[in-house]
């Protein structure tokens, strides 16, 4: 199997002029860039955009993605549903049209996503064994042939590892068709699109000490030493009190480059605002220059009420369009490659071969001594027929050593995908208990999950209860 167009080349001749380890200087631009995808491109980078197709028409949102970033991807018309809404009938009209958008104002595209358990279509949603596995597959096959030449990277696998400590795979009916559905996903892939760059994505894996991090690197690490066609890792990064950004990101993106793959930076967002959330946005910026294989950074939305969280105003732009403090932070981040506040811990500068770090046995969160009570509260981001809830526990003053969060959804809603939580139940009272690395919580703070609906969720009031 050789990876090895062109474009593959002449990225990896790039790669090794810049080491492929840590620490870059830049000469500094004679005039600093204004825009985030010329500053990114000065650094040999893209700065990019997941990009709702209907909303090309709001001249107010196609006005910053034009003059802003030269990287798109589709924030849900390339996903399995939109792409094969019957199976082998396949509707390419909303992500063509994305993929000439950006194309034409020589924007690169992103593929999301080949094969996730989440957004199936009903027809794959019903199917097992066999049968699924070489559904998966001729989708795999079909889609990566349609765009062959016109998506720089592929998300190929979402999302196979299951949250909390263990590092297992998440259970799912791809998972079922055997454990080697990743791989057969990737060599077809391959098949398809030899040039395309064909990345493993995933979230909660930004933190190097947790488990789940651990396993996909580990996953990514046999796949390279197995010769599975596996070009690069993407962190997701979706950052908020539950899943704050780690001081040892830069570790995790240099450990993972470290194994011959490239890095990218796939759906930021960071909840916050003002000075706080520049700072982190900062950080992350810094992270990603500091290690050359990180090769892009994609932020998940536009503005703040674009955003799939839009109540934790985690973007770049506000509601009507403005730059954040945070825009400041990234373009100035991206044009200076200053040191990053406060400073992360050194990266390691070897090949390893075993992870640099034992995964910890405890919850990374400092355990506040258990005690009762506990509150929770939903807010909703809601369209016709669907519904993202994220919910926010909060501890009493005692702390809590996990939870549990009841929630009546009203008639005719079911819980179709959650995170942060392990779900029981998907209509009427449906019930939500902490994973591993979230139960406990210190009096008066909060970690927060959530969960994704078809229906109304309007008026849900959970009730919480704490151990
Ligand atoms: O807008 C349509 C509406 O017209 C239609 O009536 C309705 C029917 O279901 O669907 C609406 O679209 C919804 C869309 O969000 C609106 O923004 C989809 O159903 C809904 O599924 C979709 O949610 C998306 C979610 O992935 C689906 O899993 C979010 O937009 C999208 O931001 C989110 O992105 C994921 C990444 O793919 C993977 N990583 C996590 C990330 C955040 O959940």
């Amino acid at each position: 199997m050789a990876r090895r167009g062109p474009r593959a080349a002449l990225v990896s001749l790039a790669v090794g002029v810049l080491a492929a380890g840590v620490a870059i200087t830049f000469a500094p631009s004679a005039s600093a860039a204004t825009t985030l995808g010329a500053s990114a491109a000065e650094r040999g980078r893209y700065f990019g955009t997941a990009v709702a197709v209907n909303k090309l028409s709001d001249t107010a949102y196609a006005t910053i993605l034009n003059r802003e970033f030269n990287s798109v991807t589709a924030e849900n018309e390339m996903k399995i549903d939109a792409l094969e809404p019957s199976q082998n009938q396949f509707n390419y009209a909303n992500a063509d049209r994305l993929v000439s958008h950006a194309r034409s104002r020589n924007m690169q595209v992103r593929g999301h996503t080949l094969a996730w358990h989440s957004q199936q279509p009903g027809w794959m949603q019903n199917m097992s064994g066999t049968a699924l596995r070489s559904a998966m597959l001729n989708h795999v096959t079909q889609v990566a042939t349609h765009f062959r030449g016109q998506v720089v990277a592929w998300d190929v696998v979402n999302e196979a590892f299951a949250d909390g400590n263990g590092g297992a795979r998440r259970d799912s009916n791809l998972q079922r068709t055997g454990n080697d559905w990743i791989e057969a996903a990737f060599r077809a892939a391959d098949a398809a699109d030899p040039n395309a760059k064909l990345c493993y994505n995933d979230y909660n894996t930004d933190n190097w000490t947790w488990d789940k991090t651990q396993a996909v690197y580990r996953m990514v690490q046999d796949f390279k030493t197995r010769g599975v066609p596996i070009d690069c890792v993407g962190l997701q990064s979706h950052f908020n009190s539950g899943s704050p950004y780690p001081s040892n990101y830069r570790t995790t993106l240099s450990s993972f480059a470290a194994l011959g793959v490239d890095v990218q930076i796939t759906e930021l967002d960071i909840e916050g605002s003002g000075t706080t959330q520049a700072n982190t946005y900062r950080n992350v910026v810094n992270d990603c220059l500091a290690v050359a294989r990180c090769t892009g950074i994609t932020v998940w939305g536009i503005r703040d009420t674009d955003s799939w969280r839009a109540s934790g105003t985690p973007l770049l732009f506000d509601g009507s369009g403005n730059k954040k403090p945070a825009y400041d932070a990234v373009l100035s981040a991206l044009n200076n490659g200053t040191t990053p506040t406060p400073p992360t811990t050194t990266p390691p500068t070897g090949n390893p071969t075993t992870p640099p770090t034992t995964p910890p046995t405890t919850p990374p969160t400092t355990p506040p001594g258990g005690g009762a009570g506990c509150t929770a509260s939903v807010s909703l981001n809601s369209w016709t027929g669907g519904f993202v809830a994220t919910v926010r526990v909060t501890a009493g003053s005692s702390g809590t050593n996990g939870w549990s969060v009841g929630v009546n959804l009203p008639s005719g809603a079911t819980v179709t995908n959650s995170w942060n939580a392990q779900g029981s139940g998907t209509s009427g009272a449906v019930t939500f208990t902490n994973v591993a690395y979230n139960g406990r919580i210190a009096a008066g703070q909060s970690t927060e999950f959530g969960f994704q609906g078809s229906g109304s969720g309007t008026g849900m009031t959970p009730s919480c209860t704490a151990s």
